[in-house]
C-alpha cells in the first residue's frame, strides 16, 4: 500500500480563501493598500487592541522592532542561543551585539536566570524568543522593571498562542510574529510587529517604506534611511482569510500534539525531558519536537531524518545553536557555553504537524520514530 507522503508543516489554504485571494488580484490593486489596512486592523483586534503594522517578514519586522527601541553600534541584546538565526543576526544587522544566554530545558525558553545575569550597563533590550510554547509574561514585566530595558518578544512561533487569559501579543513592549508558511497563519511570506502607540506605528511604516514622511502640504521628506517591507495587499487578503480561523486551528494543533503524547509517551528511549513542555494550556502548538537518545541509537540523527523520508514522513530541523554557526564563532562564542542550547541543537528533530493531518498520520509517525529510535526496518 502507498502512503501519502507526510510534509512536516503545511499551510491551510481553502477554496475560500483562492477565491478572496482572486478577488483581490482582480481589482489590480495589489501592493499595500485597503487590505493591509483591513488586516492590520483585524490583527490589533485579535492582540487585544494595539497597533500592528505588517512587513514582509519576521525578520524585517524584528529589524525595524530593534531601531525603534534604538539598538545601534556599541549596544548590546540579550537573546537565547536556541533559536532560529534570524533572531540573533537582527541584532548584528542593526549594529548591535548579540549577547547570547542559555535555555531552560523545562519550558525551551530563555534561561531568565542567565539573562538577568548577563545585563551590563551596555545592554539596550532583551530579545527573548517564544520558542513555541509561550513565554512567561510575568518573567518578562519582571525583567523590564528590575533593569529599565526594553523587550522585543520575538513570537514568530506563535500566534495564536495565550498567556493566561490574553493572547500573545496583548502585553509587553514590542512583539513581532511570522505568516510564513510553516507558521500557523501564513501570507506565504510576512509578519508583523505590535507596538505600544501611535507615534510608535508612525516609525514602523517610515522604517518598511524608505524612511518617506507625507509633509502637510502633499510633498514628501526622509526623515531616516528606511527600508522596503511593505506587505502586498494579496498577501494581507490571504492572511486576513486566515485568522478568521486560527483559534480553531490552534485547537486542532493541540490536539494532535496530544495525539503525538500518547504515541510517544512511555517510551523509555523518549524520557518526559525529550518530549516538548506539555502541561502549557495557551500553546499554538507550531511544532512537536522531540529530542532524539542518539547515544542509544545505532544511527545519526541524519540518518535517522533520511530513514523517515524514505518511508515519506518528511522532518524539520527547529533549531540548531546560533553560537556555533561559523558567523558567531567569529564573534568569539564557542562550544561548551550553553549547553541546553547545544544539547537541543544536536538532537532536536521536527515532527510533521499541520491542520489537516488525522490521527491515523500521527500514529503512522510515532510508528516509524519509536522503530526508528531502535533501528529495526519497516
Ligand atoms: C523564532 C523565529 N524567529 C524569526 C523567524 C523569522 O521569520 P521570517 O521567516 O518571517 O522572517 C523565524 C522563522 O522561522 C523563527 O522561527
Amino acid at each position: 500500500m502507498t502512503r501519502q507522503p507526510l510534509p512536516f508543516a503545511q499551510p491551510v489554504i481553502d477554496e475560500a480563501m483562492i477565491a478572496a485571494v482572486s478577488d483581490t488580484l482582480r481589482s489590480r490593486w495589489v501592493a499595500s493598500g485597503p487590505q493591509v489596512l483591513a488586516f492590520e486592523k483585524a490583527l490589533s483586534d485579535f492582540v487585544g487592541g494595539r497597533p500592528v503594522r505588517t512587513f514582509t517578514s519576521a525578520t524585517a519586522a524584528m529589524e525595524a522592532g530593534l531601531a525603534i527601541l534604538g539598538a545601534g553600534p556599541g549596544d548590546e541584546v540579550i537573546t537565547p542561543a536556541q533559536s532560529f538565526f534570524a533572531s540573533a543576526n537582527v541584532i548584528e544587522r542593526v549594529g548591535a551585539r548579540a549577547v547570547f544566554v542559555d535555555v531552560d530545558l523545562a519550558t525551551r525558553n530563555i534561561d531568565w536566570t542567565q539573562a538577568h545575569a548577563a545585563v551590563t550597563p551596555r545592554t539596550k533590550a532583551l530579545l527573548p524568543v517564544h520558542y513555541n510554547a509561550p513565554l512567561d509574561a510575568a518573567a518578562i514585566a519582571d525583567f523590564r522593571a528590575r533593569h529599565g530595558v526594553r523587550v522585543l518578544e520575538d513570537a514568530a512561533l506563535a500566534i495564536g498562542s495565550r498567556q493566561g487569559e490574553e493572547p500573545v501579543g496583548a502585553a509587553g513592549d514590542l512583539v513581532s510574529f511570522s505568516f510564513h508558511p510553516n507558521k500557523n497563519l501564513t501570507t506565504i511570506e510576512g509578519g508583523a510587529l505590535v507596538l505600544n502607540s501611535a507615534a510608535e506605528a508612525q516609525v514602523a511604516e517610515r522604517l518598511r517604506f524608505h524612511g518617506i514622511s507625507k509633509l502637510p502640504d502633499g510633498n514628501r521628506d526622509v526623515l531616516e534611511a528606511g527600508g522596503k517591507a511593505n506587505l502586498s495587499d494579496v498577501s494581507a487578503r490571504l492572511g486576513l482569510a486566515q485568522l478568521g480561523q486560527l483559534d480553531g486551528w490552534c485547537r486542532e494543533r493541540a490536539r494532535l500534539a496530544n495525539r503525538y503524547f500518547e504515541g510517544l509517551a512511555g517510551d523509555e528511549l523518549l524520557t518526559p525531558e525529550r518530549l516538548p513542555p506539555r502541561d502549557n494550556p495557551g500553546h499554538s502548538w507550531n511544532m512537536f519536537t522531540v529530542l532524539l537518545p542518539l547515544a542509544s541509537m545505532a544511527m545519526s540523527r541524519q540518518q535517522f531524518r533520511v530513514a523517515l523520508q524514505t518511508e515519506g514522513i518528511g522532518t524539520g530541523l527547529s533549531y540548531e545553536a546560533i553560537h556555533l554557526t561559523s558567523h558567531y564563532r567569529s564573534r568569539g562564542w564557542h562550544e561548551g557555553q550553553f549547553p541546553v542550547s547545544e544539547r537541543i541543537g544536536r538532537e532536536t528533530v521536527t515532527l510533521p504537524l499541520f491542520v489537516g493531518m488525522t490521527d491515523g498520520d500521527v500514529e503512522r509517525v510515532c510508528e516509524s520514530v519509536r522503530r526508528l529510535i531502535r533501528n529495526r526496518p519497516a
